[in-house]
């Protein structure tokens, strides 16, 4: 079993990486057993998919599958469930799925009688490599996504690549896009490593995705135990390709058209391009990055988006940390040397979509 601390001193915990842990769940989890309830809130697919392997016994509370739960209509229904179930300060809720249910579970944890224990067991392999680690926790409002949340660090995050198994391969191809990410921004040899074993990782190499997961929990956790608020600009290096991610998504109405990994692939080629048109990085190393996420069947060009530069940049003019026309970017010196660049003009960035499109 691999182990990878997230050193945040008092609130440090461990995050736990083996195939076959589901079925340990009840043994690994009996510290918190001991101290008070474990409740379990997993999605209605989740459950019937792998439910039979966890081996808590406890009755599930299932939410329907989507993005839908995760909202204030969500949150309402799953407190009110909680508090009529007598949560309280010593119970931890076990958050069994993927980013929606581990960002709502983990924002009700964060107010429950102004704060109750979280366990997170991610099932997707975006949770497992992102969104499990690192405690940020929210919900979707109509002004936008993960505009209202908490940070809420986990007790204990438990990880079986086991649960990859049963996911769809577009949505493991998605997750995928956040691997490639952490070789991209801090570790080329990881990202080396991604070029060879990245589509046996893919086809259900188990060895391949317990490394993968393992590299990248690390780099997240030491990001993590460095800028636990993202205040001194380390944490927002995992925002590599995001914004452009953002404004892509937000331009295909967060719908199946672009899932969020997809719209993150094509972000980190973009962003990879406009670093190497600035001078700031070679251009071979933007071919590779495009190279790779192409071969695993993740989007690099902007073809099917039927947007100008300037209405894909529009939705990047709305954002919180824009200031007179210029936003900070995640750019890269090369792969494994992303920098945070505090003011990049946006009408550079729509010259850049415009001359991508061709
Ligand atoms: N997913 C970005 C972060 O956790 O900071």
């Amino acid at each position: 079993m691999s182990r990878v601390e997230v050193a945040l001193g008092a609130r440090s915990y461990p995050v736990l990486i083996e195939t076959g842990l589901l079925e340990q769940a009840s043994e690994v989890l009996a510290p918190f057993a001991g101290k008070g309830k474990l409740v379990v809130i997993s999605d209605e697919i989740v459950w019937a998919l792998q439910g039979g392997r966890l081996g808590l016994h406890a009755e599930p509370i299932l939410l329907p599958p989507g993005e839908g739960s995760k909202s204030w209509a969500g949150l309402e229904a799953l407190v009110d469930l909680l508090l009529a179930r007598g949560v309280e300060r010593g119970d931890h809720l076990v958050a069994f799925g993927g980013g929606v249910v581990g960002d709502l579970v983990g924002f009700a944890a964060s107010i429950l009688k102004r704060g109750c224990g979280l366990i997170q067991i991610p099932t997707t392999l975006l949770a497992q490599v992102d969104s499990s680690v690192g405690g940020k926790t929210g919900i979707n409002t109509a002004a936008g996504k993960n505009l209202v949340g908490a940070f809420h660090q986990p007790a204990m995050v438990l990880i079986d690549p086991a649960c990859l198994d049963t996911l769809p391969l577009r949505q493991l191809r998605a997750g995928y896009a956040e691997v490639v990410k952490y070789g991209l921004l801090g570790d080329a040899g990881f990202f080396a490593w991604c070029e060879t074993n990245g589509e046996q990782l893919i086809a259900g190499d188990r060895e391949a995705r317990e490394h993968a997961i393992q590299v990248s929990v690390a780099a997240k956790a030491a990001i993590v135990a460095e800028d636990e608020r993202e205040t001194s600009g380390r944490r927002a290096l995992l925002n590599l390709g995001h914004t452009f991610a953002h404004a892509l998504e937000a331009e295909t109405g967060f719908s199946d058209a672009l899932l969020h990994g997809e719209a993150v692939a094509l972000g980190m080629a973009l962003a990879f391009r406009f670093s190497a048109e600035r001078g700031l990085c070679p251009a071979e190393d933007a071919d590779r990055v495009a190279a790779h996420l192409d071969a695993i069947g993740l989007p690099t060009r902007l073809d099917t988006i039927p947007a100008s530069g300037e209405t894909l940049v529009a939705h990047m003019r709305h954002d919180k940390k824009a200031s007179g026309g210029r936003l900070p970017f995640i750019l890269a010196h090369g792969i494994g040397e992303a920098v945070v660049d505090k003011g990049v003009d946006l009408t550079d960035v729509a010259a850049l979509l415009d001359r991508q499109r061709g």
